[in-house]
């Protein structure tokens, strides 16, 4: 039914004769000449019928757009003048001699160059129209090269691909579980895995020293542009390595990719502490391409009357932050409402703000909501603490700690963006040295990571302290986005101990979800550790996407709904019966 694909016929091929199937891209009728345009994977050729093959002639002119069509002709030069350089097949066009109709098409719900006057959810409905696009075909098969690419790099790095479980137990990575309910356990449920965390630490233990997975992974999470409830990872293990090696053969993973498909060098990455990132960046994945900082001003800020800033600077567990926007004075009012109206959304309560006017007339030159309740003296040592100059603008934000890190990280990357100061195109780092705990809001532990990330301290000296430690956790960061993370994990039973109990996680609990771990660690378990990337974010960065949407084949929706299968749905009163499940309201 082929001799060539549509998109690859060159000049080259003038004069041959050929096959072609695929869609009719776009029909039109040019004064009694017909052009289809005819679109395969590789792209699109032009083919022209003249109605002195009459019989061809009035079946060109009856097809519609998206039917599949077989077209025999010659290739032939376009004539002078008709050249498109911005095609690859725009030298040449094919001679339609033969036409046969294979299938036809009703109107698609929408043109495929038209998909941006659509909604998304009509897009989704028909997802398989909607990947006929030649933009996001490119994205797909992208997406194919990378995974080609680093199954290649595994390999030949003696990794073995080994498959874990999808009906599981649950995994506890921080999210909600998706739940399976057991036909032959009644009232039993498994659960899908968040990662298949668990199971390659057993593969450690069982010795296979080097794993990897392309694994789908499932979190009932709330969903953002880079969340999907269903994702995949490439999923990393290896044994007898400590952070440094992993990190090291693992960036050299990712650089080798960005050269070799997009003949980008990343350089070294950078590392970076988890309490400088917040600090610097008020984010644990700072976008290094914004040279935009945060600077504490708390010290003095302390004793002045301002209530806005006095509390939380003398709070402990409060910041007081300002950002410095070189030529934000120009900014209009509108704008900085609309900036105090964003950092609303992180629960800032305010945006105060300084335009650096004329510095040289001291506080007169500053123009200001607050300079009055901070008084000439303060207002200036605050200016050089920012190395201040006219036409800048400062933003302050003071708070809990943890509220000023959201809202004035968020704002230095919106005010970055809208601003244009993105220095350069790709900004990798690793961020190291996190808390092995942070504190819940009802004053408990939980763990940054997860419970089998290793502290950097003795089991004794984490149970007598646990505030502050460290762990061997590592993230890769890209602009601004988490791509990866991991960590060394805990391969003593006495360890992993001291942190469920530090996690106020008892035996029993410990022994019910996680026993066959560890159980696993009294065993002969090497020390070991790995990690994670979100290949759906990589692809997503490598590609220029905004949303992990675009690189998935069948994604689902904000609110975790497949459109095309109309998934979740429901089930039959048997199948409930079944399962013995009752619901409480019927639907
Ligand atoms: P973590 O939870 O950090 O670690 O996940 C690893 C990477 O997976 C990606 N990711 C997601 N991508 C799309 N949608 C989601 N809902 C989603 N959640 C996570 C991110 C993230 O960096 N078992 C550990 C890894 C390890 O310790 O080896 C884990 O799952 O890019
Ligand atoms: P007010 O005295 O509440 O009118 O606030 C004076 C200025 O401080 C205004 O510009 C507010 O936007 C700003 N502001 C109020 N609360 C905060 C806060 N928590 N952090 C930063 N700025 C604030």
């Amino acid at each position: 039914m082929r001799s060539h694909y549509c998109g690859d016929l060159r000049a080259e091929h003038i004069g041959e004769d050929i096959t072609l199937s695929g869609w009719v891209h776009r029909r039109r009728d040019h004064g009694g000449v017909i052009f289809l345009d005819l679109r395969d994977r590789e792209g699109i050729s032009q083919v022209v019928f003249d109605p002195d093959r009459e019989e061809s002639f009035n079946l060109a002119d009856s097809v519609r757009s998206e039917y599949v069509v077989e077209v025999r002709g010659t290739v032939r030069a376009r004539p002078e003048g008709t050249t498109n350089k911005d095609m690859g097949t725009g030298e040449i066009e094919v001679l339609g001699k033969e036409l046969i109709i294979l299938n036809k098409a009703e109107t698609p719900p929408f043109q495929l160059d038209e998909h941006q006057q659509v909604g998304e959810d009509v897009r989704l409905r028909h997802r398989f129209i909607d990947l006929r696009r030649p933009e996001i075909q490119r994205k797909l098969r992208f997406r194919s090269q990378i995974t080609h690419n680093i199954r290649n790099y595994l390999e030949d790095n003696g990794f073995l691909d080994i498959e874990t479980p999808i009906l599981t137990r649950a995994t506890p990575e921080g999210a909600r579980d998706y739940l399976v309910p057991s036909r032959t356990h009644e009232g039993s449920f498994f659960a899908l895995p968040q990662s298949p965390q668990l199971f390659k630490q057993l593969l450690m233990v069982s010795g296979f020293d080097r794993y990897y997975q392309i694994a789908k992974c499932f979190r009932d999470e709330d969903l953002r542009a880079d969340r999907q409830p269903e994702f995949t990872q490439i999923d990393i293990e290896t044994s007898f390595m400590d952070e440094e090696g992993i990190m090291g053969l693992t960036e050299n993973m990712i650089r080798e990719l960005f050269t070799e498909l997009l003949g980008v060098d990343l350089g070294q990455f950078p590392r970076m502490p988890y309490s400088e990132a917040m600090k610097r960046f008020g984010s644990d994945k700072p976008d290094l391409r914004i040279p935009l900082e945060l600077v504490d001003v708390a010290d003095l800020l302390q004793d002045i009357e301002f209530k806005v800033f006095a509390g939380p600077a003398k709070d402990p567990k409060g910041r007081v932050a300002a950002l410095k926007v070189p030529g934000g004075a120009e900014l209009t009012r509108k704008i900085i409402d609309d900036y105090t109206k964003f950092v609303g959304i992180y629960g800032a309560k305010g945006l105060a703000w300084i335009k650096v006017n004329e510095l040289e007339k001291g506080a007169e030159g500053l123009q200001s909501p607050i300079v009055k309740f901070l008084g000439e003296d303060v207002a200036m040592k605050v200016m050089e603490r920012l190395d201040a100059s006219n036409g800048d603008i400062i933003f302050f934000g003071a708070d809990k700690e943890t509220v000023v890190n959201e809202a004035l990280g968020a704002l230095r990357i919106k005010v970055g963006e809208d601003m244009n100061l993105i220095e350069r195109e790709w900004a990798p780092l690793w961020v190291v040295d996190f808390p092995m705990f942070e504190e819940t809001s009802n004053g408990g532990m939980t763990a940054l990571h997860h419970p089998f990330t290793a502290p950097s301290c003795s089991p004794e000296e984490l149970i007598a302290e646990p505030e502050g430690k460290l762990s061997r956790a590592y993230d890769m960061v890209l602009n601004g986005t988490e791509l990866g993370g991991g960590s060394v994990r805990i391969h003593d039973q006495a360890m992993q101990k001291a942190v469920f109990k530090v996690l106020g996680i008892s035996d029993e609990e410990a022994e019910e979800k996680f026993g066959f771990l560890l159980n696993a660690l009294k065993f002969g378990a090497p020390p070991h550790g790995g990690l994670a990337f979100g290949l759906d974010r990589l692809v997503m960065l490598m590609t220029g996407s905004a949303s992990i949407r675009e690189v998935i084949a069948f994604p689902k929706t904000q609110s975790a709904a497949c459109l095309l299968t109309d998934a979740p749905g429901e089930v039959s009163a048997a199948q409930l019966r079944e399962l013995n499940i009752k619901l409480r309201k019927t639907p």
